[in-house]
């Protein structure tokens, strides 16, 4: 999260702001709304554990590497790209990567300010008492008459783009850092409140067993990998140059390891505790784990409306919901917002405000999958929302990924990784480039290469 305009050199007052603000892009919907509805989708245990390996194998390396390059080039991703290729003497194509990244936030955001709004929605839903001793029933089927409903959607999607674009525009977002000191523990406590309900609601084994015991005959499938890793990097907001915005603000000092380390650990315990917080309320109620995107907007609420000062607690939680993907959809809109204001020197407020118009103009396309449109099609069954999740969500920013990981550990100069990892040679560099250059990048490789394999086949028979 970041950064005053005004203040565009400034740097993080300490490595725990970064953190915080890391985690604040890192923590959003993705952990809370996506990940459960995905694994849920995806059979479980198989797709969690690719999931979690991704993370460890493939995000952490890579999440090290474009904190590296930001904190290098100490501007926006286009420009600290251009800069390290120019002193790499390397082709100026790399800077690809930032245009890529640009583009991949763009996508997400039009999508994201959507699901948002409906966590607004259920914010005045749950306080308005509207699910107090609900069925499952009562819950699905306001659901279901809410994503019928395109106006109200467009109500809470412009609401949010408008409060995201708004706090971008007029660069307070440094002023966020407190609050995330403050919302984001207590984020954790209410699922933890959760997390207890659930222990006693009749259905956590199962949920348990779901969420761990591993299917071996998921492996085969190529989509399943494709999917985790995609949700790896979407839950750590990489490959798309968020990191490397914010890296561009970490203090020398400050050991870029440990800290994405901690970022890392962050964000999964959310993702894994959202998850052992929401399938026993499935099983126990006897609803289908593999619904979609309504997930967990018919299993929180039911849990709340169930326990002792649910209103408070549900309200409470969809305030933090929304606050949380707030942070993230802020550094959704910063590599392109860092680069048109350093490059051309716009004014802030106006950038931010035609980035949100085209982007709430897109995200129209969204609304409308969950009702006008929703038997319309892109590409086989995609509808327009799966559509753009899936390119930018598993195409976008594993490839991004990719890129940033061949150029930061292979192409920079080799003084920048002495400067800001402390690799100067011999068996740690070897490690390093082992580690972030090879395998991080090629297990990205294999599992596209997994994917495209029966379609290449396919045209050569
Ligand atoms: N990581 C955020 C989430 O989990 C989404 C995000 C993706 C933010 C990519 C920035 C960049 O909700």
């Amino acid at each position: 999260m970041a950064i005053a305009s005004e203040n565009r050199r400034g740097m993080w007052s300490s490595r725990w702001l970064f953190i915080l603000a890391a985690a604040g892009s890192a923590v959003g919907i993705g952990n809370i709304w996506k990940f459960p509805y995905i694994a849920g989708e995806n059979g479980g245990g198989a797709f969690v554990l690719i999931y979690l390996v991704c993370v460890g194998v493939v995000g952490i390396p890579i999440m090290i590497t474009e904190v590296m390059i930001g904190r290098e080039g100490r501007s926006s991703p286009i420009i600290a790209m251009r800069q390290l290729t120019q002193r790499a003497r390397c082709s100026p194509a790399w800077v690809m990567i930032g245009w890529m990244g640009v583009l991949a936030g763009f996508l997400i955001l039009s999508y994201y300010a959507v699901i948002a709004g409906w966590a607004m929605n259920y914010i005045w839903l749950s306080a308005s008492g509207a699910f107090e001793s609900a069925t499952a029933q009562n819950v699905g089927a306001t659901f279901d008459n809410f994503l019928a409903n395109p106006w109200q959607l467009i109500f809470w999607q412009t609401l949010f783009m408008v409060l995201t674009i708004w706090i971008v525009g007029k660069g307070v977002s440094r002023g966020l850092e407190t609050a995330i000191r403050w919302f984001m523990p207590l984020l954790f406590i209410l699922l933890v409140i959760l997390l207890g309900y659930s222990l006693n609601s009749g259905g956590f084994e199962q949920a348990f067993n779901f969420l761990f015991e591993i299917d071996a005959s998921a492996f085969t499938d190529p989509e399943i990998w494709l999917l985790a890793m995609g949700q790896s990097f979407f839950t750590l907001s990489l490959g798309m140059g968020a990191m490397m915005a914010y890296g561009a603000y970490v203090p020398q000092d400050a050991g870029i390891g440990s800290t994405v380390l901690t970022i890392a650990v962050l964000d999964t315990s959310v993702a894994v505790a959202a998850g052992l917080a929401i399938f026993p309320i499935v099983f126990a109620n006897g609803l289908d784990a593999a619904q979609g995107p309504g997930l967990m907007f018919v299993t929180v609420p039911l849990a709340f409306g169930q326990l002792p000062l649910g209103i408070i607690f549900g309200t409470l939680f969809f305030i933090l919901v929304t606050f949380a993907a707030l942070t993230s959809a802020i550094s959704l809109t910063e590599p392109a917002l860092a680069y048109l204001v350093e490059e051309y020197n716009a004014k802030r407020k106006r950038v931010a405000i035609s980035l949100g118009v085209m982007c709430w103009i897109l995200g129209l396309g969204t609304v409308f999958s969950f009702n006008l449109l929703a038997d319309f099609s892109v590409v086989g069954d995609l509808t327009i929302f799966d559509f753009v999740d899936y390119v930018s969500q598993n195409i976008l920013l594993p490839l991004g990924g990719l890129l940033i990981a061949v150029f930061g550990v292979w192409l920079v100069p080799k003084e920048v990784l002495v400067r800001q990892l402390g690799i100067s040679g011999g068996f740690k560099l070897f490690v390093w480039r082992l580690v972030g250059g090879v395998i991080a990048p090629l297990g990205v490789l294999a599992i596209f290469i997994n994917i495209l394999w029966p379609l290449i086949q396919g045209v050569f028979s």
